[in-house]
Order: C-alpha cells, then structure tokens, then sequence
C-alpha cells in the first residue's frame, strides 16, 4: 500500500538519476521564492494581513507552544491518514482553503482552475472561493472524483446568494462553506498602502458578471459596462449576517452547510443547535482582525462546544507537523491557505501538488517515526506544552 510518506523516495531516487527537485521544501524558501516571481500587487495582497499583522505571525507562532511525544516499539509501518467528512471518505485530512486571489497568483491567470487540477491529482478537496477568475462550473470541471466545496460570500441581494447556491449544487460541489467574518475588508496596510485591492480593478468576480441574477441587476452588460458591474458588485457584495439569517442560510440547501470564522464556543452551540453541519474555525489567516487570538489557540474549546460535528480548522498551518497538531488537538480537517498560492506562483499545477504532497508526506513521516499510525491515535494526549 503506498503512504504518502514515499514522496521522499521518489526525491531521493530521483536524485541518484540526476533529477534535483524544482521546488524548495521550507514555508521561507517557498514564500521567497514566490515572493520573487508575483507581481508586487499579488504579492502584498497574498502574504498581508491585518494591522501590524501580530495575529498572522502569532497564528504561525502558536504550533511552537506544542510538542509531539514519541511512542516506541509501535510499528506503524502503514499510517492510515483517511477521514470521513460529511459522509466523504477523503484519503487525508487536508483541504484547499478559499482564496480570492488564487486566479491571478498562477502565471497564466487561471489560478482556480490550476487548483482545481491540483485537487483532483492529490485528491485534496478545494474549497472554492465565490470570488474567482472562472466562474465555479470550470473549476468544477477540473475537479472530476474529487469532492470540492463552494465557499459562498453572501451578498445582500438574497436571490443572488441562491443562485450562487444553486449553481454550486448544479456544478457538483459537495458542500456549501459560508465565511462571516468578511462582510466588510479589515484594514490592511500593505494593500492600502498601495491602493490595491484586485476586485475593485474587476478582477475575480467571474462568479458575479457569469450570473443571470447579477446581470439582471445592471442596466448593462459587464462586459458593456465593467465599470457599472464594478460598482454594483460593491454595493452587494457583504452582508453583515446575523443568527437571525442563518434559518435562511439553512434552508438555501441540501448539501452540507459549513460555517467559517467561528472561534467562540457559544458561536459554535448556536450554529449547531440551528442546524449546520460543520464549523470552520479559523481567523481567516489574520487577514480581517488584527489583534486577535491565534486560531490554534480557540481550537480545543471550539472542538469540545462542536462536541462531535465536524470541525474544519485553518490558519497558520506551515508544515506537516503543524497538521499533526491541529489533528492532535481536535481538527477533523486542515485547510491549507498561502503555502499553496505559493506553490500555485512558482509552478502551477506541479508547485500545488509539490506543496500537498510535501505536507502530506511530513506529515506522515511523523506519525511513522512517533508511533502514531492513525488519526485517532493523535489526541490531545500525544501533545505536551512546550516549555
Ligand atoms: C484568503 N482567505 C479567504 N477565505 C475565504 O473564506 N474566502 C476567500 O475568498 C478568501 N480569500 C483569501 C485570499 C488570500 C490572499 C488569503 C491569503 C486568504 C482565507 C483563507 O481561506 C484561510 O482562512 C487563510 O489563508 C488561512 O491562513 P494562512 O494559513 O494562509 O495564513
């Protein structure tokens, strides 16, 4: 049975036939890297953040507080890194989490498709962002067997957000991610400081301009009028929910429905008691707040207030060991955020599926080596504080 810990195999022999790897194997080789090849504007709206960004260092910093103990004498030659998600079996707990951007962080422009295939490759499920270069029923395409998801943004025209819903069922996603806490942009200075902010120039809002109900909204056409679609999208595109939306939101569909930005426990209750089926605890990679809590931190109280509904968990995650950890500590998935868009910079499809690939493979030398061969072996016991 292969693992995905044979990645390193394929390296090395590759090496004693000459081949030397194309992409690097740190977060700060790779995040140099792309940093050399994006354009300036891509490049401070990917890797900025909020405020001073402390809670985008400290999101990072938080899996240094945390130390996996080795087991001995556990032979755990094969690892089994599957996972059920809303009925899904996944062959691991990774996810690609939404990016807006992703289009335009792949040379040739069509980043979401690129990740797309990507997913498919790897079998790593993508959620896809409402805002994108290709309308979701190609990224869709591009994913074949492997499940996606379709991250909603609510606009405030209701009959919009249905449709965005309806398409996403028609096109085969398999769940519907609504993200809270960006109704309104958080205040960034790299990107204001350079006035930049991609959607106002038009760019990834394919999902709006493709949309029946969006284009019956404009006088005329998008691509008529880019300007008047520009400034129709910003007067709908964030709605400031509240739990008196979320029935709505419910009712909007069958298929899963995953809420994301949630990092209080009562928040948590809440949604479950009206009926969602997963929690995304995340901060959004400290993009939106500053000032904030490490995400890693409010894991463990999100999980026990979840008390057993799935929780999908992102910020911060670096490296295979940061994986393990957000397992450790509860996660039932982990969602993959920039070092994918930096892989997606440096090699398209190859530089996603090499970020994958090399988390996956971290991930599951670690389990190998600490004696861990199963995700339920990884419980809040196998950690200690680091002191
Ligand atoms: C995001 N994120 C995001 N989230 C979301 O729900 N919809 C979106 O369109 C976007 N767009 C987006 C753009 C960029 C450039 C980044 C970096 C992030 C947030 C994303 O899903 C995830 O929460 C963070 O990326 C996690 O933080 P790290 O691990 O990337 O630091």
């Amino acid at each position: 049975m292969s693992q995905f810990g044979d990645y390193q195999q394929e390296i090395y022999l590759n090496g004693l036939g000459g081949v030397q790897p194309s992409f690097p194997f740190t977060h700060a080789e790779l995040e140099s890297a792309a940093e050399a090849v994006l354009p300036r504007s891509v490049w401070s709206y990917v890797a900025g953040g909020a405020g001073d960004e402390f809670t985008q260092r400290a999101n990072v910093r938080a899996f240094e507080r945390w130390g996996l103990v080795p087991r001995m004498f556990v032979g755990a030659a094969q690892r089994d890194l599957s996972v059920d998600l809303f009925g899904l079996r996944m062959p691991s707990p990774l996810f690609l989490a939404p990016i807006g951007v992703i289009g335009l962080c792949a040379q040739d422009g069509h980043g979401d498709v690129a990740t797309a295939r990507a997913s498919e490759l790897t079998g790593v499920p993508m959620v896809a962002s409402t805002l994108s270069v290709d309308p979701m029923e190609r990224v869709a395409e591009e994913l074949v067997d492997t499940p996606g998801f379709f991250q909603l943004y609510t606009p405030t025209d209701k009959d919009l957000a249905e449709n965005l819903v309806r398409r996403a069922e028609l096109a085969g996603f398999r769940g519907i991610v609504v993200t809270l806490d960006t109704w309104i942009t958080g205040w960034r200075p790299r990107d204001l400081s350079t006035s930049n902010f991609p959607q106002l120039r038009g760019h990834c809002l394919a999902n709006y301009t493709a949309d029946p109900v969006f284009r019956a909204l404009l006088a005329r056409s998008p691509e008529e009028d880019p300007g008047a679609a520009i400034l129709h999208w910003t007067q709908l595109f964030g709605n400031p929910l509240t739990w008196d939306d979320l029935p709505w939101l419910r009712s909007l569909t069958a298929l899963p429905l995953i809420v994301k930005g949630i990092c209080h426990p009562e928040d948590v209750r809440r949604a479950k008691d009206l009926g969602v089926d997963g929690i995304y605890c995340s901060n959004h990679g400290g993009r939106q707040a500053n000032g904030g809590l490490p995400a890693l931190d409010v894991l463990p109280e999100v999980v026990a207030a979840a008390d057993g509904m799935p929780v999908l968990f992102d910020s911060g995650v670096r490296t295979g060991a940061d994986v393990i950890k957000a397992l450790a500590l509860g996660a039932t998935a982990v969602g993959i955020g920039r070092p994918y868009a930096y892989g997606l910079a440096l090699g398209g499809v190859d530089g996603v599926v090499h970020v994958l690939r090399s988390l996956l493979a971290e991930a599951d030398l670690i389990m190998a080596v600490d004696g861990y061969p199963t995700l339920a072996d990884l419980t809040a016991e196998a950690l200690r504080r680091v002191s």
